[in-house]
């Protein structure tokens, strides 16, 4: 059973058959909501919405521990991080699904490991490679088959938000090598690599990142919510055939 986390634009899975929700408690807090099980085309799934369902958590203040640990304790092989992003880059432009392949962190404060806390032994994770290599495989392949354009890497810069960035930020990222600005990537991939769960995500640019392309005075929040509607029926177009393969 796969894990699916939906960022904005994808608080709910259309079509989900037999849905049922499960309040799901884990030892660091509650999750931004109740779990949804159900059929994704005749496969069971779970779903999480990372905001919650009414999209009233903002990025800073999810309980990332909470979340991927429900997901693990509900028995998914693996989870799929539905991300909303800002495109740096002229070939990330609005509309575009990318499944990233590496992540910058620029985020501060949020707790972003289980070893954590007194009597636990000092403990690091390789995270050289921060998704799965076969799940991102899986989703490459799924976004084939499906027919929709999905682009192999892009380096996923995470902010802390809930502000969207300055130019000069973006400029900034864009020296350091990030494709892709969000404001949820991590601490959520490195809490999955702690639990040894396979994590892949893919990135729905929503718009061109600040200072840039069509951005470059500032950023349309109505052009992004038109963006992200077009943009989900196609990622649930994906998520269908990588739930059958
Ligand atoms: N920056 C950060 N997060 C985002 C953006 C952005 O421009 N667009 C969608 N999520």
């Amino acid at each position: 059973m796969l894990g699916i986390i939906g960022g904005s634009g994808l608080a709910r899975l259309a079509g989900l058959g037999n849905p049922r929700r499960s309040i799901a408690r884990t030892p660091w807090g509650d999750p931004s909501c109740a779990l949804t099980f159900g059929e994704l085309d005749g496969r069971e799934i779970v779903f999480l919405a990372r905001h919650g369902y009414g999209h009233t958590i903002a990025p800073h203040e999810i309980n990332y521990r909470a979340n991927v640990w429900a997901l693990r304790d509900a028995g998914v092989e693996g989870v799929v991080s539905v991300a909303t992003v800002g495109g740096i880059g002229s070939e990330y432009g609005p509309g575009a699904i990318v499944v990233a392949d590496q992540i910058v962190d620029y985020t501060h404060g949020r707790r972003g490991t289980y070893f954590d806390g007194p009597n636990q032994p000092v403990t690091h994770i390789d995270f050289t490679e921060p998704y799965d290599r076969a799940l991102r495989a899986r989703l490459l392949a799924a976004a084939a088959r499906a027919g929709e354009t999905a682009i192999d890497g892009g380096v996923y810069g995470c902010t802390q938000g809930p502000r969207l960035e300055t130019a000069a930020e973006i400029r900034r990222l864009a020296r350091d090598g990030c494709d892709l600005v969000g404001m949820t990537g991590m601490p959520e991939a490195a809490l999955a690599r702690e639990l040894d769960l396979p994590y892949a995500a893919l990135c729905v640019v929503a718009n061109h990142a600040a200072g840039t392309g069509d951005s470059a005075e500032r950023i349309s929040l109505e052009a992004i919510a038109e963006v992200l509607d077009q943009a989900m029926v196609r990622v649930r177009r994906i998520l269908s055939e990588v739930v059958r393969g």
